[in-house]
């Protein structure tokens, strides 16, 4: 079996004013009314249909928000909470290290884990359940698996595979390189080449594997998250397995990536294909395309009333939103903010977040 390895973390401030510090990405409800992280869980829970462990690794703040979503999305008595406790971000490197750490003790070294993130969308999880056995039949023999994408742009905020050799029948490729967040002109070679997928930022993996490959590439951070495990009893609370990650030495973590910490380095990384539709929902632009496109290509999320108006995106929380004689523009409405921004500007909308954090 698997064990499902939700990180949620990153505050997603391209997607400001919804999505901010205090209520990061993961809790953001989508148009179908649930939130990022309430889908996430139910498709950990697809793949463990007899039960099972699912592990989160969040914010400290973050705890009852995160319980009520698995509770929303009704993973019951079959399956048992585990909850990493962090006192503050140190990145995936650190959240998979001791993710890793802490389910060694209970199910042992040959396990293997998936870690996903909690702000992606995946709508196929019949596709994707497919997709995460194939990733396990690697993991199982001893790689680190990455799950790739055909890319559709030169987008510089994802990671790059470039695969190798064949492995199997079903498309399992060992990784030749990963590269992390290339530049533009890089990425647009890698995008011609047809050689590259863009990495998921799903991974799957034996613990002794990953615990091998830290050992050798990332010693120092298999050092500290082992030190701070052990300051960092698991109690139990409620039913919920619970670990609150000990603040002093969690925060002697470095800050850095599980993709420049590790699958950079790594020659053990393999990549399977996804037969699902991806989204990591990085922008207004990919939440737009969530609900359908009117006649001249509006796409409206709640209270609004567009008149002479093209190409704009409007999500309202419970105002009514009125445009008249505008187009390409970005409208946000939260009780507290309102965003209006140039469409073609979706990228740069975290520097508002960026200029908020600053100047408080
Ligand atoms: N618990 C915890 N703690 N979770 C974290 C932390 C942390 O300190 N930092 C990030 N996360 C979570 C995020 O919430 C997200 O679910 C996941 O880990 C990935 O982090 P991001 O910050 O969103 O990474 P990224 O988008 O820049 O890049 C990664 O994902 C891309 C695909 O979306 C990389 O893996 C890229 O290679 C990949 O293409
Ligand atoms: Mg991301």
């Amino acid at each position: 079996s698997i064990i499902p390895v939700i990180l949620s973390g990153g505050a997603g401030t391209r997607l400001w004013p919804v999505s901010r510090e205090g209520h990061p990405k993961p809790f953001m409800r989508l148009p179908d009314g649930q939130t990022l992280l309430g889908k996430t869980y139910r498709r950990a829970a697809t793949l463990l249909p007899g039960g099972g462990t699912i592990m989160t690794v969040t914010n400290r703040e973050h705890y009852f928000a995160s319980k009520d979503q698995l509770a929303e999305a009704c993973i019951g008595e079959r399956h048992q909470a585990h909850y990493l406790l962090e006192p503050e971000g140190r990145n995936t490197a650190a959240a998979i290290a001791h993710a890793a750490l802490a389910l060694v003790e209970t199910h042992g070294e040959n396990s293997v884990l998936l870690v996903m993130a909690a702000d992606h969308l995946i709508e196929n999880e019949t596709a994707f359940v497919q997709t995460m056995d194939h990733a396990r039949q690697l993991a199982e023999e001893g790689y680190l698996v990455t799950c790739g994408i055909p890319p559709s742009r030169a987008e510089t905020g994802f990671g790059y595979i470039e695969t190798g050799q064949p492995l199997n029948d079903w498309g399992g490729h060992q990784v030749a390189r990963f590269v992390e967040k290339p530049d533009l002109e890089t990425a647009r070679e890698y995008l011609e080449s047809g050689r590259f997928l863009w990495n998921a930022g799903i991974f799957c993996f034996r613990i002794d594997t990953l615990l091998a490959e830290l050992r050798e590439h990332a010693p120092d951070i298999l050092a500290a998250a082992r030190e701070c495990l052990e300051a960092s009893p698991a109690h139990d609370s409620g039913g919920v397995l619970l670990q609150e990650l000990h603040q002093d030495s969690f925060v002697q973590l470095p800050d850095i990536s599980i993709d420049y910490a590790l699958m950079e380095r790594s020659r053990k990384v393999a990549v399977v294909p996804a037969a699902f539709d991806w989204s990591d929902i990085g922008s207004w632009t990919a939440v737009g395309e969530l609900v359908p496109a009117d006649e001249h290509n509006n796409r409206v999320d709640g209270n609004a009333l567009l008149e002479d108006t093209r190409n704009t995106i409007v999500h309202s929380e419970s105002r009514l939103v009125a445009t008249l004689g505008v187009e390409d523009l970005i409208i946000v409405d939260t009780s507290d903010a309102v965003l209006v921004a140039r469409a073609d500007r979706a990228q740069d909308i975290g520097r508002i977040a960026k200029r908020l954090k600053q100047e408080k």
